[in-house]
């Protein structure tokens, strides 16, 4: 017997569960007709290992990658790999980064420990440069090490600068033809100052991924994270809608958007199992290409 089947026991169950659904699924066609949500389901799988530069001693890197704290995740191959919280080599096929980037140029913006700039290198941009500055100065990280200690490992090459989001400009860093703004923007107390700096310094297009929120109110709107109101963090600030977002893309000098889509729902969201009975979520992450 089967769980379904279980459940159709429970007296009222079946009934009840019908009289839900046909309240609730005119709410989901509504929305999704509104085209207020577009889901992004990735492009490809998982990304392979990064390659090691030849000669490195695999039984020593297993050990030092054990000794240090990772945000990003590695893949270096021969099952050593470095576990972060963020699932970098799953993440990747929603990002929007081009399959090739042969010639190109790429700022990563934010680059913690750098996978997203290593993987544009993989992909054989010409020019790479990690930019970071908060979590690479912060006492106690290891990310600005751990970005070195990648580096030294693999056979990739990428350039790297400290520098803050409010000092990015076309002197200071030059110009891209790709830039990649992920995670950042939710971080910031100015959303369109910081997204003017990323337009000065794009040739071609950015790459924004970052938390949305109001996604259930038409009109341009952001959320304001006040203190630590999210993730009990206290370097998040605001939380646009689609509306907004394109508003900020278009303000900060972008000629047009293209929304990816949702990649994620906010983890409270899902906790608290707000979004999910409509199919309409109201907050998440999305990753959005804006044109120059
Ligand atoms: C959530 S992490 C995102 C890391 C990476 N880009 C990713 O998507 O996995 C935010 C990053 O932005 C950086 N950051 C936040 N505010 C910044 C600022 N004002 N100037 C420079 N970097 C900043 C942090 O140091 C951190 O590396």
């Amino acid at each position: 017997m089967t769980a379904r089947d279980i459940l159709r026991k429970i007296p009222g169950l079946t009934p009840a569960v019908r009289w839900t659904r046909s309240k609730l699924a005119p709410l989901a066609e509504a929305n999704r007709a509104a085209g207020r949500v577009v889901i992004n389901h990735g492009v490809g799988g998982t990304t392979p290992a990064f390659p090691l530069k030849p000669g490195v001693d695999t039984e020593q890197l297993a050990a030092d990658i054990a000794t240090r704290t990772w945000f990003h995740s590695f893949d270096f191959g021969n099952g050593i790999v470095a576990h972060g919280n963020d699932p970098s080599h799953d993440k990747t096929k929603f990002l929007g980064i081009p399959e090739r980037l042969d010639g190109m140029s790429v700022l990563d913006i934010g680059t913690f420990d750098g996978h997203y700039a290593f993987e544009a290198a993989r992909r054989g941009a010409a020019d790479v440069l990690a930019t970071d500055k908060f979590v690479w100065e912060w006492p106690g990280m290891t990310s600005r090490s751990n970005f070195e200690f990648v580096r030294d490992r693999l056979d990739l090459t990428v350039r790297d600068q400290v520098i803050s989001v409010e000092d990015i400009s076309p002197d200071t860093v030059g110009m891209f033809d790709v830039v990649f703004f992920f995670g950042v923007l939710y971080h910031s107390p100015d959303p369109l100052g910081y997204m003017k700096r990323v337009r000065s310094v794009t040739k071609k297009f950015a790459l924004i991924e970052t938390v949305v929120d109001m996604l259930n109110v038409d009109r341009p709107a952001m959320a304001y994270y006040p203190g630590a109101y999210l993730n009990n963090d206290a370097s998040n600030f605001f939380g646009p809608n689609l509306p907004a977002l394109e508003g900020l893309c278009k303000d900060a000098g972008f000629s047009r958007m293209e929304d990816l889509g949702l990649w994620r729902l906010h983890e409270l969201e899902l906790t608290r199992g707000e979004a999910l009975p409509t199919g309409a979520p109201t907050s998440g992450r999305v990753v959005v290409k804006a044109w120059v």
